[in-house]
């Protein structure tokens, strides 16, 4: 039985695969080929994988960010996991590579539109913490904002520990906190507009909350069990549509989206004013470019998962 939390997440992301597909699944691309490189994939195209992740890193709390070409790679054909794969972005630059991929969602109208994007993909719905898996069925795994979505992230990395092989690689991205500058432009926006975020609305218990940090993040890869582990901030300027910026969290999407969703009509109004105002400084040539970062780490399973 989830959380409250997970409850929450479960009746989000409802019926919003395409409101989340024409809005803010072009923002969270923005690492994906960074977690594929760091998930030990070799690149599609000779030598343009390590230059997409080393394009993107903004730093590193623990380590090189990256893996060397080829060393501790998982090789050409692997047998790849996509955890909550959203519209397929991952899983489909994943197949571009040369990886057989299998891809969960615990939304089913995700798991139905990634189909429909990668053709012949096995994508499923599969809710974390249980995936349907066997113990050791991959050669790696990823999860591209996915952590923050569930109510008990160390347990969602465990079971993921546990279905990729002794030698196989993981690799995660969450949002960083304090957040960058694009999603911070949403608490100026909320600020401004009186927009305040409804008490009832689930949070992490702190137990099983981590920061949100590249320490914290490798702190929780090290915690689920894995080595060797390795954590950047990967920053990037999100090129938007204005419209789509809005669309997102004006659809329900995410945490923005639930505090928007809860608003009355004249202060969504008042909101969508902010809105145009505070992002017009970032406007270039009738479109936002908006700074922003994630939080990656990746790491290596060593041995096979407690029964
Ligand atoms: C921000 S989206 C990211 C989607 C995709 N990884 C991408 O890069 O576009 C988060 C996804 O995680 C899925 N999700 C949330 N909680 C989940 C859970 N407990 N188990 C599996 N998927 C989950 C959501 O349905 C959603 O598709």
């Amino acid at each position: 039985m989830g959380s409250r939390f997970d409850e929450h997440e479960r009746a989000q992301w409802s019926g919003r695969a395409i409101a989340y597909r024409d809005s803010l699944a072009a923002l969270c691309a923005g690492p994906a080929s960074a977690l594929l490189d760091a998930a030990g994939l070799p690149p599609a195209v000779a030598g343009s994988g390590a230059a997409a992740l080393s394009a993107g890193v903004a730093g590193s709390g623990s380590g090189a960010a990256g893996l060397s070409p080829g060393a501790a790679g998982v090789g050409s054909g692997a047998a790849v996991l996509d955890v909550g794969t959203g519209t397929g972005t991952v899983a489909e630059l994943a197949v571009a590579r040369g990886a057989s991929v299998v891809a969960v969602d615990a939304e089913p109208s995700m798991v139905a539109l990634a189909r429909r994007r990668v053709p012949g993909l096995d994508a499923r719905v599969a809710v974390l913490p249980d995936l349907p898996f066997a113990d050791a069925s991959f050669d790696a795994a990823v999860a591209n904002f996915v952590l923050n979505h569930v109510g008990d992230p160390l347990a969602a990395l465990r079971e993921i520990r546990r279905v990729v092989r002794p030698g196989g690689r993981l690799a995660v991205t969450v949002w960083p906190h304090p957040p960058p500058v694009a999603q911070g432009l949403w608490h100026e926006i909320f600020a401004a507009a009186g927009a305040v975020r409804p008490p009832d609305l689930p949070r992490l218990e702190a137990a099983d909350d981590f920061p949100r940090t590249v320490d914290g993040l490798c702190g929780l890869l090290r915690l689920s069990g894995l080595a060797d582990v390795h954590g950047a901030e990967v920053a990037w300027t999100h090129d938007t549509d204005a419209e789509a910026w809005w669309n997102g969290p004006a659809a329900g999407i995410g945490a923005t989206g639930a505090v928007l969703s809860a608003q009355d009509g004249p202060t969504r109004q008042r909101v969508r004013a902010h809105f145009d105002r505070l992002t017009a400084p970032f406007a270039r040539g009738g479109r936002l470019a908006l700074p922003t970062r994630a939080v990656l780490a990746h790491g290596r399973v060593t041995s096979p998962s407690p029964a």
